[in-house]
């Protein structure tokens, strides 16, 4: 198969939490076209069946290949876990990266043998997660946690909230009476709360943000499908919600982000 070399990434998320990748994919291959799409009318994913994600990661799918993806990164948990596998059964021909809770790195940092587990409760329930465990776990106590709410605190940029604090301090509180020195954000939205959760577990616990392996991965598919963009300035990112459009470009700067062109897309 051959890739056309400067036409964009496409990357998808329940809502702002794969903008975490995008970060990571722009500091390590910066002159990339990307393109991401937030389904900020259906989020959170976290409580949805896994078949109603499958669909809807489906839908996007089509709509980041009409816009001329390359490559199509899952840059949500949920998604993977619902939809990844079924996703390259379904479009044999496009070549996809998911994300998949950290669980090899945590065990390869943890020294007290408790690892902490954040990701959503689709993302707990689905195969991957229990092979995960299977495979990289089985010495050690894994202590997970939903922290309900916090999606739609991080959707609405309260990254340092009063109901952010309480969320997370109730999730970390126990893990790390029980011990817990490595912690997996298995939801691409955590990164973005980084500040506060270094803050409430302190130096002696080592928190895994995957984004910069994917964009490793992202990398490495792309060179072995000699598909990396031939262009010298800086890639441009053009940022699609199903939600609103003014709210999404104005919780963009609370993120980190300069203010990227926003449009609203729907799917019948
Ligand atoms: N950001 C998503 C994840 O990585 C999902 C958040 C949600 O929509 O529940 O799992």
């Amino acid at each position: 198969m051959s890739l056309s070399k400067n036409s964009p990434i496409g990357i998808f998320d329940s809502g702002v939490g794969g903008l975490s990748v995008l970060r990571a994919l722009q500091t390590r291959l910066p002159h990339e076209n990307l393109i991401y799409f937030a389904d900020q009318a259906r989020v959170p994913y976290g409580s949805r069946s896994l078949e109603e994600v499958r669909k809807f990661s489906e839908e996007i799918t089509q709509f980041l290949l009409s816009k001329g993806a390359k490559i199509i990164v899952v840059a949500c948990n949920t998604a993977s876990a619902a939809a990844l596998h079924w996703l390259r059964e379904e479009f044999p021909e496009v070549i996809f990266v998911g994300m998949e809770p950290a669980l090899k790195p945590a065990t390869e940092h943890s020294r007290s043998g408790v690892v902490g587990v954040l990701a959503t409760p689709a993302t707990f329930q689905g195969r991957l997660y229990a092979s995960l465990l299977d495979r990289f776990a089985s010495n050690l106590t894994v202590l997970q946690s939903t922290c309900a709410g916090l999606v739609e605190e991080i959707e609405r940029g309260a990254l340092d909230g009063e109901k952010t604090r309480l969320i997370l301090d109730e999730a970390l509180r126990d893990m790390l009476d029980r011990g817990l020195d490595a912690l997996v954000l298995g939801c691409t939205h955590y990164p973005f709360v980084m500040p506060l959760i270094a803050q409430i577990c302190g130096d002696a616990v080592h928190i895994i943000d995957p984004a910069p392996a994917v964009a490793r991965q992202v990398e490495y598919r792309l060179v072995s499908e000699d598909a990396i963009s031939t262009h010298d300035a800086k890639g441009k990112i053009h940022i699609y919600t199903s939600g609103n459009a003014e709210s999404l470009a104005s919780t963009l700067p609370k993120l980190g982000f300069e203010n990227f062109p926003v449009e609203k897309t729907t799917f019948k």
